[in-house]
C-alpha cells in the first residue's frame, strides 16, 4: 500500500474527478476515508455527491463522513451557479444506495490520524472547516500529518471575489488556523490550478465508451454557465484534481516555499491570501506553494489512470 490518505472535500465536479483519481491510483494511495464540508453545495448534498461519486467507482466500500454544515464565523456562500443545483451538473449519477458511515467527520479526522500505525497524508478541496476543527479538537493530530495538500487561495486575482479564491473565501478563519498550525503544507492556488483546464485536445485520452470515463468527459465538457471560464481558456479548470496528482506525479510541479497568511477582516479582501512569494516580509515559509504544472502531461496520465476504474468493473457494465 501507498500513502495513507484523507480527502476532506465538497463535491463539486472537479472534487469528483480528484477523487475517481485517487480511487483509480490505490494500491499507490490508500484512500483511508473521504469527509466532507459545505462549499460549492450544502453538506447534506455534498456528501450524498461523495457517495455517488464512490458508487460510480463501484467502491461502496469506502468511508464517507459528513462534516461540517456552515464555516466557523461567517454565512455558507455555494456555488451552484457553477456546480449546477445538484452540485454534480454534467455527471449523470443516481443516488446513492447507502448513507454516510456513522460519525462525525472531524472525530473521524482525529480518530484515524491519532490512531493510524502510519501518517496520513491529508487532501483538502474544499473550505478547510472540518480541518481547523479537528486542529482545535486534538492538536497532536499536527504532528502525525505526513502533509496537508490543499487547493485553496490566489497568488494573483481571486475567482469568487476580485481579491479572493472560493475555498478560503467561504472559511478564511478556517484557512488562518490551518496555515498557523505548523504542518507540512503543499499549497496548489489558483495561479497553479487555471494552468490545469480541461481543453479539448487535453481530452483525447478518455475513452468516450467506457462508462465512468464517459461521466469525466460528460462532465468535463459541459457547457459553462455564464460563458467562457476566468482567463477565457477553452474548458472547465480542474482546481482539485491538482492535489491528487501532486500525490502521485510530483516531477510534473514546480513552486517554492513561502510565506501565505489569509484575510479574516471583513471587507474586499475578505479570505484573500496574501503569499509572499518574494520573501519580502522575511518571516518564515509555512508552505511550499505550486507555481507551474505540466497540464499536457496530467491530463494524459490522468486519462491514463482512470481507466483502471472501468476495466475494474463486472463485465455487464464495461464499455463494448
Ligand atoms: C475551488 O472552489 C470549488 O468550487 C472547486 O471545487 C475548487 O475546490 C476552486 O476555487
Ligand atoms: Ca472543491
Amino acid at each position: 500500500m501507498g500513502r495513507r490518505i484523507i480527502i476532506d472535500t465538497d463535491p463539486g465536479q472537479d472534487d469528483a474527478l480528484a477523487i475517481l483519481l485517487a480511487l483509480a491510483a490505490e494500491p499507490g494511495v490508500e484512500v483511508a476515508g473521504i469527509t466532507t464540508v459545505a462549499g460549492n453545495v450544502g453538506v447534506a448534498q455534498t456528501t450524498i455527491n461523495a457517495l455517488r461519486v464512490c458508487q460510480l467507482a463501484g467502491r461502496d466500500d469506502v468511508a464517507v463522513h459528513a462534516g461540517c454544515a456552515a464555516p466557523l464565523m461567517r454565512p455558507l456562500h455555494t456555488a451552484e451557479f457553477i456546480c449546477g443545483a445538484d452540485g454534480l451538473a454534467g455527471m449523470a449519477l443516481p443516488a446513492p444506495r447507502r448513507a454516510a458511515n456513522p460519525g462525525h467527520a472531524v472525530s473521524f479526522l482525529v480518530d484515524t490520524i491519532m490512531t493510524s500505525a502510519e501518517t496520513v497524508t491529508l487532501c483538502a478541496l474544499g473550505p478547510l472547516t472540518n480541518i481547523a476543527m479537528a486542529l482545535r479538537m486534538e492538536p497532536a493530530i499536527a504532528d502525525r500529518i505526513d502533509r496537508l495538500v490543499i487547493m485553496g487561495g490566489a497568488r494573483d486575482l481571486g475567482n469568487i471575489t476580485a481579491a479572493a479564491e472560493f475555498n478560503t473565501f467561504v472559511d478564511p478563519h478556517a484557512a488562518a488556523i490551518v496555515f498557523d498550525a505548523g504542518l507540512p503544507i503543499t499549497l496548489f492556488p489558483l495561479s497553479a490550478t487555471y494552468q490545469a483546464v480541461a481543453t479539448p485536445d487535453r481530452l483525447t485520452g478518455f475513452d468516450a465508451k467506457a462508462p465512468i470515463q464517459a461521466q469525466i468527459l460528460s462532465m468535463l465538457r459541459r457547457e459553462r454557465p455564464g460563458g467562457a471560464s476566468l482567463g477565457g481558456a477553452d474548458g472547465h479548470p480542474m482546481h482539485d484534481p491538482c492535489v491528487i496528482a501532486w500525490l502521485l506525479w510530483p516531477d510534473l510541479f514546480e513552486g517554492r516555499d513561502c510565506r501565505v497568511d489569509v484575510e479574516v477582516t471583513e471587507g474586499p479582501t475578505v479570505g484573500r491570501t496574501t503569499i509572499d512569494w518574494w520573501g519580502r516580509s522575511g518571516a518564515p515559509a509555512n508552505a511550499h506553494v505550486v507555481d507551474r504544472i505540466d497540464a499536457d502531461a496530467m491530463f494524459a496520465r490522468m486519462a491514463e489512470a482512470v481507466r483502471a476504474l472501468d476495466l475494474a468493473q463486472p463485465p455487464t457494465k464495461k464499455a463494448l
